[in-house]
């Protein structure tokens, strides 16, 4: 079971593959389109190290990123005071986190961690997360391999599973968001609907 103590065993090993050292670029590519309201509430789950919580908080939105690996949380809170940035960093499993609801989720490498039996729990949880219209900026992980974590996303899936009764899919493509470690990213800004 990838428990928080498992992570963070991943984080004493030195086995963080999914880091990119930066912000990722389809993040910086939403908020340059405008896609978050000036001071917009950001919540970013599974945020680890947190380059984006970081990024966020350097353009003015009010951000809370979660994670329970401690030595990740402490690294995000250590480099956030090192900058003078203002962000919320909860040391929490994220189905613990209640607090909402947010005007947008930034979801990368979060899903693609949990255990596929628990991606209808995780929708559930973004879903009365967000007020009705926010958005889940989303990523979804192409491995395109069996097993995990990563845990593979495929589209079909993720259309199932942010179901077009609840969620707005964007007609756009998705962005395109390639990775140091060879595997790649789909972007996808879906709209929470009203009904629940
Ligand atoms: C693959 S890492 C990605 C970290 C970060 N999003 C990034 O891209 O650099 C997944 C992160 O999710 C965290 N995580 C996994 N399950 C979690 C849960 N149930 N509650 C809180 N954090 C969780 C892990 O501790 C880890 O930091």
């Amino acid at each position: 079971m990838q428990d928080a103590a498992w992570w963070e065993a991943k984080y004493q090993r030195g086995e963080d593959g999914w880091e990119r050292g930066a912000p990722n670029p389809a993040l910086l590519q939403w908020v340059d389109q405008g896609l978050l309201a000036p001071g917009a509430q950001v919540l970013v789950p599974g945020c680890g190290r947190g380059h984006e919580v970081v990024e966020l908080a350097k353009r003015g939105f009010a951000v809370v990123g979660i994670d329970f690996a401690p030595s990740a949380v402490q690294a995000l809170r250590a480099r956030l005071a090192q900058e003078g940035l203002a962000a919320e960093v909860v040391e929490s499993d994220l189905f613990a986190f209640q607090e909402g609801p947010f005007d947008a989720i930034y979801e990368q490498t979060c899903l693609c961690a949990l255990d596929p039996a628990r991606w209808t729990d995780y929708e559930r949880w973004l879903f009365a997360r967000l007020r009705p219209g926010g958005l889940l900026l989303a990523l979804f992980m192409q491995t395109g391999a069996e097993g995990g974590p990563p845990f593979h996303c495929d589209l079909l899936a993720m259309r199932r599973l942010f179901a077009e009764e609840r969620w707005e899919w964007p007609a756009s493509p998705p962005l395109f968001s390639p990775h140091p470690s060879g595997r790649f990213e789909l972007g996808f800004a879906l709209r929470r609907k009203a009904a629940s």
